[in-house]
């Protein structure tokens, strides 16, 4: 698929199968990640894979996270936050690891080369003919969820990319006219 074409036509896979992505596609993700626009190269991002039983840890951590909120939380909900992770053989945590007293970088833009990185990931991905989905849900902003992942203080969880075999085939794409979205000055 030529670049151009990959562009205009990624599309999110919320349908995704077994097996994860291998290791040969993995490092093309993250080298797409590590070519993020990166201000005073501060390089603000981690990244924390799951598979196999670390998908279960991520769910056990989810419902720590229900839990916590609501100690009265019924057993279903709270097994429905177990499973989420389930949706797919991988999950990629995107972490912004923000640096908050530099000068010239202030935190959302270390947050924003973090989220190029996840798109970056989203373009690989689909390069490489793997279904991806950028999920947050309530979970990426959630102390305990980036307590238990090792987040400090000041970092972001800016995506659960998750990653796997095309599960179904891609939606439609909307159509979209750039003239509606552009102001130009001349
Ligand atoms: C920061 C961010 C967080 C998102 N979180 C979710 C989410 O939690 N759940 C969800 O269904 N879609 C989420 N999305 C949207 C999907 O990833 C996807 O972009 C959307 O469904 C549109 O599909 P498309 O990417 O094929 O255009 C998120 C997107 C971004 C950029």
């Amino acid at each position: 698929m030529d670049a151009m074409t990959l562009l205009h036509e990624r599309s999110s896979m919320g349908k995704l199968c077994s097996p994860a992505p291998d290791a040969d596609q993995l490092d093309a993700i993250y080298r797409a990640a590590l070519r993020a626009p990166d201000h005073k190269e501060l390089t603000p991002w981690r990244f924390i894979e799951f598979s196999g039983e670390g998908l279960n840890r991520l769910g056990e951590l989810f419902a720590e996270a229900e839990f916590h909120n609501n100690p009265h939380i019924d057993d279903a909900a709270l097994n429905a936050a177990r499973k989420k992770p389930l949706r797919a053989p991988m999950i990629i945590a995107v972490v912004a690891k923000i640096t908050p007293d530099q000068p010239k970088v202030p935190p959302l833009e270390q947050s924003l080369s973090a989220g190029c990185a996840a798109h970056g990931m989203l373009l690989a991905a689909q390069a490489l003919g793997l279904g991806a989905m950028w999920r947050t849900g309530h979970y990426a902003f959630d102390p305990t969820v980036k307590k238990g992942l090792g987040l400090g203080e000041h970092d972001e969880l800016v995506a659960f990319l998750y990653l796997g075999q095309m599960g179904g085939r891609h939606k439609p794409l909307p159509e979209r006219d750039p003239a509606d979205f552009v102001e130009r000055w001349n």
